[in-house]
């Protein structure tokens, strides 16, 4: 058997399953593929290293994949303890020959030593998911930073951190914000977490929506894919907000928006999609229904205050379900949360479909050839995907469908460009 690359990972013998998983996503992800047989003919990663912070996942393993066919040598570490799929990460090293530094459940030591671990092969570029990798490259890896070149970002709480870390003058290379991109965003973001959030929901708990209230916090894209998704199913939607045009516009959506304090007693179901920490806190504990679920869907595990949970329950948390934890409080009511706060979607389901996820790692892997020809023009800061990168995932997406959309007559496009007609 061939020497293996460096790794951490929970359980070789798991990696003729997670191959089989990995070419089942493969399947669904034609935009990804085809960009992996040019990458193998053009090699445009020749003697380049990349690492990755990632969740570790069969649609992320065919991203690496499509790297490697393009002659990248890759580290990947898992971007969240609970996302690793432990037969994805054994193929990854067994079968794909690639550095894979994740397990399933580590502790926060553990995730750091992965990210460090990513990190020792001096990488010229990086691809974060949620900001932990730059950030431990800023703060406590900093005699790495001079082999960085750029990197590229999934996530729009990455790119908030991102963009924090610019605006202060701490970020010393160029990021490229892939979670931008309209084939990111408005895809992933909306269907991909609306379906899988409430995927894991019913994973873990095989509740009924319909009839139920389902209270949505948050009303970017996520909180739009996951009510309309809902209401779908036939439950009430309640969406809370602090911006005023989101929560003007799920209210002319069909939602009923209402303060969280109000909301909490009403609902069956929470989802928190806001980005933001103590979404529901010590006041909506109190005030919910005994049998409550409630969920997170944003990035970190930060928008529902565990701590206060555990200080209100007289007993629990105890595991009733698959990723399900119960809490009791003193007058008898059960308090149910799910994957112990952290990204349902990844926690208790499977994240994104393929599908989805074939557009947002399109992107992600033609930024990253953009990069290595333009990098030395970028100056370090936060840097959107060029819109034919953007395009071009779209007219491929579209292809593989199979639908075709009309092109501009000269008439119209010469309209389009002048100033002159009036009506
Ligand atoms: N983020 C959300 N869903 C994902 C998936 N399936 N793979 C990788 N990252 C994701």
């Amino acid at each position: 058997m061939a020497e293996l690359p460096k790794n951490d990972i929970a359980d070789l013998a798991l990696a003729q399953q997670g191959k089989a998983r990995i070419e089942w996503a493969d399947r669904s992800m034609s935009v990804l593929r085809q960009i992996r047989d040019r990458f193998a003919v053009e090699r445009p990663f020749e003697g380049v290293k990349i690492a990755a912070c990632m969740h570790v996942t069969t649609e992320t393993a065919n991203l690496m994949r499509a790297l490697a066919a393009g002659g990248a040598q890759l580290a990947l570490a898992a971007s969240n303890p609970l996302s690793t799929q432990d037969d994805t990460a054994a193929a990854l090293v067994a079968e794909y020959g690639i550095s894979t530094f994740a397990r399933n459940g580590v502790d926060r030591d553990g995730y750091y030593a992965h990210i460090n671990a990513a990190l020792d092969g001096a990488p010229h570029y990086v691809f974060d998911d949620g900001c932990d990798l730059v950030n431990t490259l800023h703060t406590t890896r900093t005699e790495v930073l001079p082999s960085v070149r750029g990197g590229c970002e999934e996530t729009t709480t990455g790119v908030i951190r991102l963009r924090q870390m610019s605006k202060d003058g701490a970020l010393r290379f160029p990021m490229v914000a892939v979670n931008d991109t309209d084939t990111k965003h408005m895809f992933d973001n909306r269907y991909g977490t609306g379906q899988s959030t409430l995927d894991a929901i019913f994973r873990a708990t095989n509740t009924l929506l319909a009839g139920k209230t389902v209270v949505v916090a948050g009303y970017g894209y996520c909180g739009r894919g996951v009510s309309s998704r809902a209401k779908g199913l036939g439950a009430n939607v309640v969406v809370t907000e602090i911006d005023p045009t989101k929560a003007l516009d799920a209210a002319m959506d069909g939602f009923r928006v209402l303060p969280m304090i109000e909301a909490a007693a009403i609902g069956d179901v929470f989802i928190t999609v806001t980005g933001n920490r103590d979404v529901l806190r010590r006041e909506h504990f109190e005030a919910m229904k005994d049998g409550a679920i409630f969920a997170n869907s944003g990035h970190f595990d930060i928008e529902i205050d565990i701590k206060a949970l555990t200080e209100l329950a007289v007993a629990g948390p105890r595991r009733v379900r698959h990723q399900t934890d119960e809490y009791m409080t003193a007058d008898g009511r059960r308090l149910l949360l799910l994957a112990e706060g952290r990204l349902v979607n990844l926690g208790a389901a499977e994240g994104h479909p393929a599908a989805v996820m074939d557009m947002s790692f399109a992107d992600q892997a033609l930024t990253a050839e953009w990069l290595t020809k333009n990098w030395q023009s970028l100056a370090p800061g936060v840097h959107d995907v060029p819109i034919e990168i953007d395009k071009e995932v779209a007219r491929l997406k579209l292809e593989t469908m199979g639908l075709a959309i009309d092109v501009l007559t000269p008439a119209q496009e010469e309209y389009l460009n002048s100033w002159e007609h009036g009506s």
